[in-house]
């Protein structure tokens, strides 16, 4: 554009008025929507765009106004790109806000998968080893009321086990209300819903004013089960607990020691052969081979009674074991303690267990 001296004045006059009017265009403009703001950006600072128009025109500006002219410009180029930004973030940011549904097409965030816990994965086994010899499962309450965890068991009330020092009265005058000691409540109260043949196993957490320590918790699990019918005999529960001990842990030889338990007679503990082929196997059997790892009885008929199940009709055998017991022999692992803690290293190495 060659323009004489005083048309060009008049030329510029325009100019910077326009430039006042983008400015002032610029400034009003919103949008919420991408491509909007980005037509604007475009047509302001776009390679063709309305600023580069005007800078195109800057060396034909005379040196006196030049500074003037710049100004304006810059001043227009400013606005328009501060606009630019505060549009596109405030859009950016409404998504964010709008959550994994507010862009479909964004990739998927890397979400880490997982792991059962131990305690589970081994609780899931027993379950599924005696349901597929009939064994249904049933839970109770983990609060319980003294009837059903001592008095129906044939416990007296002597026995040391109601002592303060292993039970935790929730109610304590009379003493009546508890943390259940074992899952033995869940039984009797089996037996009082549901008359023979009853074959259940009851899976659940249990507690014990005991100290902590690497080999025993105040708070655990059990599995306990429960056979009720006519004729069941000793044979029939050493016969359940070998099938047992094969299937969990693939050992095919068991002894059971007489014990006692007030709710069982005669009773027993079963010992599995745990072999001593390795260092650990002779550590954890103290040598002999040999490991303890659950209680069982024929239930004793005073129960069937306190139960409503007729002792001269019916007989049946009881077991229990703690979950915790036999995780610890399946995964080596040393101490209780690791349970409870859900240390993230502990509980990531059981991902690939099912
Ligand atoms: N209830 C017993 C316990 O908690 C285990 C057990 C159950 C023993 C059934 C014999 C029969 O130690």
């Amino acid at each position: 554009m060659r323009l004489n001296f005083y048309k060009f004045a008049a030329h510029l006059e325009v100019m910077i008025d326009q430039i006042k009017n983008y400015i002032k265009e610029a400034e009003a403009f919103t949008s919420e929507k991408l491509d909007e703001v980005e037509a604007f950006r475009i047509k302001f600072l776009g390679k063709k765009g309305i600023l580069n128009e005007f800078f195109a025109e800057f060396k034909n500006v005379p040196n006196e106004q030049k500074k003037e002219f710049g100004q304006s410009i810059n001043q227009l180029k400013q606005t328009a790109q501060a606009k630019v930004d505060e549009l596109k973030l405030k859009i950016e940011s409404q998504k964010d806000e709008a959550g994994i549904y507010g862009d479909l097409t964004r990739s998927a965030q890397p979400s880490e998968i997982g792991a059962r816990h131990p305690i589970s994965i081994v609780k899931n086994q027993i379950i599924e080893i005696f349901a597929n010899i009939g064994f249904n499962v049933s839970e109770g309450p983990e609060i319980e009321d003294d009837w059903h965890n001592f008095t129906a068991l044939n416990l007296p009330e002597y026995h040391p086990a109601r002592d303060m020092q292993d039970t935790f009265f929730i109610q304590t005058n009379p003493e009546d209300i508890l943390l259940r000691t074992h899952t033995s409540s869940v039984q009797v109260r089996y037996m009082e819903n549901n008359q023979p043949p009853i074959r259940t196993i009851s899976p659940g957490r249990v507690f014990r004013n005991e100290d902590i320590s690497a080999r025993s918790h105040c708070i655990f699990h059990q599995v306990e089960g429960l056979y009720i019918d006519k004729n069941v005999s000793f044979a029939d529960l050493k016969q359940t607990l070998l099938y047992f001990t094969k299937q969990l842990f693939g050992k095919s030889k068991i002894r059971l020691r007489p014990s006692y338990f007030p709710f069982t007679e005669p009773s027993a503990e079963v010992d599995i052969y745990w072999g001593l082929e390795t260092e650990t196997d002779y550590r954890i059997t103290k040598g002999t081979g040999w490991l303890e790892i659950m209680g069982c009885g024929m239930v004793d008929p005073n129960v069937l009674k306190n139960c409503n199940i007729d002792p001269n009709t019916y007989s049946g055998f009881a077991f229990g074991m703690g979950i915790e017991r036999i995780a610890m022999l399946l995964y080596q692992i040393g101490d209780i303690r690791m349970f409870y803690e859900n240390d993230l290293r502990f509980l990531k190495q059981f991902k690939s267990v099912v």
